[in-house]
């Protein structure tokens, strides 16, 4: 059954050279990742700050791969029609960041865009006990929000699993992604508990040759 899901490799930017932003997206594209993750941290909501819209703007003329938006914010609404004009396809959230997560959810869609829910490691699966069918994606954090490079923490895997059930339970093509901590050596393991798309930020930009790692990823997929 898991060999017949289709798998995502997004890249995370925020393990780029922000010095070189543009090339490292069309080198790491060029390199074979389907989706550029887009972190966005607002000092508040996760103690670390980084690139909101305009750098999406400046970024979305360079690429058509999916520009996928992880919102680490609070307020979510206020800044969700700045990223669909600057070119975002996917908007994803915190529900503790929202005060109204159906409204949010809402927004995200009438703005254009493809609406993702984040459950942090804590996170209770409950949040998605109404929601789940008007979300496209379910994003599952493997690590606490707000830095790249952190270790995996193990029992997202469960989680990964009981999200996939539920999912599957639905009958819907709501992708379940994973973020933090994924790498070449547990990314097939990660995949065999449910997810279909995984963030890789140091996994791949902390590596020489991002092809050839986004290619070991892709094998290591293959024998899952
Ligand atoms: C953390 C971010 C991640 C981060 C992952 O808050 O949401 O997307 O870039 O980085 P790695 O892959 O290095 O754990
Ligand atoms: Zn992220």
């Amino acid at each position: 059954m898991s060999n017949q899901r289709t798998f995502r490799i997004a890249a995370s930017i925020l393990s780029a050279n922000f010095a070189r932003l543009g090339e490292e997206v069309e080198t790491v594209v060029a390199g074979g990742a389907d989706l550029v993750h887009f972190d966005v941290m607002d000092n508040h909501y996760v103690p670390n700050l980084t690139i909101g819209p305009m750098v999406c703007e400046a970024l979305r003329p360079l690429t058509t791969a999916v520009i996928d938006v992880h919102l680490m914010v609070r307020p979510v609404d206020r800044i969700v029609p700045d990223f669909a004009k600057a070119g975002a396809d996917i908007i994803s959230f915190h529900p503790e960041a929202s005060e109204h997560v159906d409204r949010t959810i809402r927004l995200i869609k009438e703005s254009g865009c493809r609406a993702g829910l984040v459950l942090n490691p804590a996170t209770p699966l409950s949040c998605l006990d109404y929601v789940l069918p008007e979300l496209d994606l379910v994003l599952v954090m493997s690590v606490n929000p707000g830095f790249g490079g952190q270790k995996f923490i193990r029992y997202a895997l469960d989680k990964l699993r009981a999200v996939r059930s539920r999912i599957d339970q639905l009958g819907r093509d709501i992708w379940l992604e994973v973020d933090g901590g994924v790498k070449v050596d547990n990314i097939a393991e990660v995949a065999r508990a449910g997810a279909d798309t995984f963030v890789s930020g140091s996994g791949i930009f902390s590596t020489p040759d991002y092809a050839e790692t986004i290619a070991a990823m892709r094998s290591a997929l293959a024998r899952v």
